[in-house]
Order: structure tokens, then sequence, then C-alpha cells
């Protein structure tokens, strides 16, 4: 084996398209893909490389320390790719603490046992490390946030996710554990679990069930194709500079209520609807607690740098992504389940 590498939470969302890239294109790394498999890991995303012979996955905790040292120990890992984590904002404002024993304390449980695992020889080794802009806080209309942007984390999630950035730098600077950090800007495509703003509204057209926009519908985010995120983790993981953050994001800021019509205009289409009927489930709902208005990333650095570049445009990314969801009816079955409904539930009707 060239290279024996960790990926964490790699059942999820941007960990299965990460996992994916690293073992097709890498046959000579074993990949090790570490998940606890919580609501939102699902080993269906990997089901057509799930008997390669470079892939291995392990259920567990990055929360359980002892179990780690024991997974480092039986694999001796060079590198670790860092993703697994409470990922969804609505859920970190009405129970703050899962994403702090992860995102918090799961991270310096993983920090500590590479540091001992590797210590004396750090050569070849890297620890990746996963993360978001929301770290940088909300802009206003203009500005676009930098590698140098002071922190200014506004949910219990970006907070926990700021927390485990600030460690994995304090890491660097004290151990001198070889690190790289991404910050990413939202990312949308398929196998995304339907609790994020698009597969949810897909999903809720679908059904004809109203499309709760928070507020006015006049926050801006700036969206990626997730084969284009993990891409370039790929990149960064091998050329990335020890010690450097890269930002990630897709030069592609939509108000939430124009990429919300949009996605209705291609659900009609796709159905054989009328245009204009499904921006009637449209309905305007109570804002989310804290709302950050706009997200938007400068990635020249990645770009002038590395040389990545996106491949795919919005619009190709949302008709994959629309087709992905209305071809995938059973894997979206296997989600919906009771506790998605009790989630849907605690979200959207009682609050
Ligand atoms: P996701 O919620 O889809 O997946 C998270 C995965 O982590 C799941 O498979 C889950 O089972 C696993 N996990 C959770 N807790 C765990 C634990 N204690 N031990 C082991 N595994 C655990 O998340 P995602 O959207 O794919 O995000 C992945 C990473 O990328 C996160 O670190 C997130 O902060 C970051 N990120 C996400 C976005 C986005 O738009 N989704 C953008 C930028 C950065
Ligand atoms: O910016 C990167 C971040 O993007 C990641 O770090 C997070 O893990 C990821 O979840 C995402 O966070 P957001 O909060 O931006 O994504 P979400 O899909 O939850 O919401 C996108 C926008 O849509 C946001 O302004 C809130 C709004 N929204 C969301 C939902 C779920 C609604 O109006 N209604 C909804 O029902």
């Amino acid at each position: 084996m060239d290279k024996s590498i960790l990926i964490t939470g790699g059942a999820g969302f941007i960990g299965s398209h990460t996992v994916r890239q690293f073992v097709t294109r890498y046959p000579g790394y074993r990949i090790v893909n570490l998940d606890k498999l919580t609501y939102a890991g699902n080993l269906e995303n990997l089901t057509d490389i799930e008997d390669a012979p470079n892939y291995h996955f392990v259920r567990g905790d990055i929360y359980d320390a002892a179990f780690l040292k024991e997974l480092f120990e039986q694999y001796r890992f060079d590198g670790v790719i860092h993703l697994a984590a409470e990922s969804h904002v609505d859920r970190s404002i009405s129970d703050p603490n899962e994403f702090i024993k992860t995102n918090v304390m799961g991270t310096a449980n993983l920090l500590n046992v590479a540091r001992s695992h590797w210590e004396g020889n750090f050569e070849g080794k890297l620890f990746y490390h996963i993360s978001t802009d929301e770290v940088y806080g909300s802009l206003e209309e203009g500005g676009y946030f930098t590698e140098d942007t002071p922190y200014d984390p506004r949910s219990p999630y970006s907070a926990s996710k700021a927390s485990s950035d600030h460690l994995v730098r304090a890491y660097y600077n004290t151990y001198q554990l070889p690190m790289v950090i991404s910050n990413c800007s939202n990312n949308y495509g398929p196998n995304q679990f339907p609790e994020k703003l698009i597969p949810l509204f897909i999903n809720n057209i679908k059904n004809n069930r109203a499309l709760p926009v928070y507020g006015k519908g006049e926050n801006v985010r700036d969206w990626l194709y997730v084969e284009d995120h993990a891409q370039a983790i790929d990149l960064i993981y091998h050329q990335g500079r020890i010690g450097h953050t890269y930002n990630i994001g897709g030069d592609n800021e939509w108000r939430n209520i124009d990429l919300i019509r949009k996605l209705c205009e291609i659900m009609d289409r796709k159905l054989g609807r009328k245009q204009g009927e499904s921006a009637q489930l449209i309905s305007f709902v109570k804002d989310r607690a804290g709302h950050d208005l706009r997200y938007a990333i400068d990635c020249s650095k990645l770009k002038d740098e590395l040389g990545w570049r996106q491949q795919v445009t919005f619009s190709q990314g949302l008709e994959k992504t629309v087709d992905w969801y209305l071809e995938n009816q059973e894997w979206l079955n296997h989600v919906l389940t009771g506790e998605y409904e009790e989630y849907y539930r605690r979200q959207y009707v009682e609050r």
C-alpha cells in the first residue's frame, strides 16, 4: 500500500463523494472510512465501491478515544481527512450538545491520537481538517471571506466548527502536527440528507408539501457542486502547503428565494407540471434564530496556488441533482423514516 488514509464521516454527504474520489483514483491507497452512522450516515451512498479491495468501512465514534487508539494501531494511518461532524445548523440550535461532543471533543480525540501515533516522525503525515465558511460569520451585501477574515461564528454549529479549526491550528503551532484546513461554502448534489435546503425542497415539491422559506428568503449562500468539493479536497490533500488554510467556493451567490424559484421551474419541467405550479407551494415561515445573512467566499488562493477550477456549472449541477433525487426514490424511502418525520414535525410544525 502506498498510503493508509483514514477518512472520517465517509458515509455522509460530502464524505461519501470524497471516499469515492480517493478509492477510485488511488487504487494503491488503503482508504478506511470511519463513521458512526448517525441519522446522516448512510452506507447506501457507497454501494458502488463497497467491494473495492482498497476500501474498508469501520463503524465507530470519534468521541471514543480508546477506540481511535486501537484503530490507529491496526491501520497505521499516514493521513487523516476529517469530515465527521454534526452538520445541520437548525439541529445545532435545538440541541447544541451533540455538536460540541462530536465537532469539538471528537476532533480533539483525533488530534491526540494522530499526535501520539506519529510522534517523532511527522514525515509524510498529514491531518486534513474539513471546515466551513460559516466560521467567518455573516457578511452584509459587499465583501468576501478570505483566509485572513477573523473568525466570528454565530450558531452553535459554526462555533463548534470554529473551535475545532482553532484546535487543529493550535496542534500545528504547539506540536508541529502537520495539518491543512479548508473552509468551503454550501455544497449540493446527490446523497445530501433531505434536511438541507435543496434536497428538502426537491422532496417537498415532489410530494406537494409546503416549501418553508425562512424569513423573507433574502439570505444569500454560495453554492458548490459536491464533486467539485471532493476534487478540491484531493488536490489540497496532495499539494496543499502544510500549516495553511484554503477557502473553497463556487463563485455562485444566490438569494434563497431566487434559488427556490429556479428549483421550482426545474421541477415543473421534470414533473410535467404547468410552469408556476410548484412555486405556489412557497410558504414564508418564522426565520431561523440568528440567521446569517450572507456567505461569500474568495477562493483565489486555491485557484492561483493549486490551479483548482470547478467543473460543474450551477445549471448543470441542479439538473443532475434533481434527476438523482427523482431516480433514487428507494434511497429517499430509506431515509424518510419515522425519525425524519419526528424531526420535521419539531422543526416545521411546532416551531
Ligand atoms: P453529513 O451530516 O452529511 O455527514 C456527517 C457524517 O459524519 C455522517 O456520515 C455521520 O454519521 C458522521 N458522524 C457524525 N458524528 C460522528 C461521530 N461522532 N463519529 C463518527 N462519525 C460521525 O455532513 P456533510 O454535509 O457531508 O459535511 C461533512 C463535513 O463537511 C462536516 O465537517 C461539515 O462541517 C463540512 N462542511 C459541510 C458543508 C455543506 O454544505 N454540507 C460545507 C462546508 C463544510
Ligand atoms: O456554508 C456552509 C454550510 O452550509 C455548511 O457548513 C453546513 O454544514 C450546511 O448545512 C450549510 O449550512 P446552511 O445553514 O447555509 O444550509 P441549509 O441548507 O440549512 O440552509 C441554506 C439556506 O436556506 C439558509 O439561509 C437557511 C435557508 N433555509 C433552510 C432550510 C432547511 C430555509 O429557508 N428553509 C429551510 O427549511
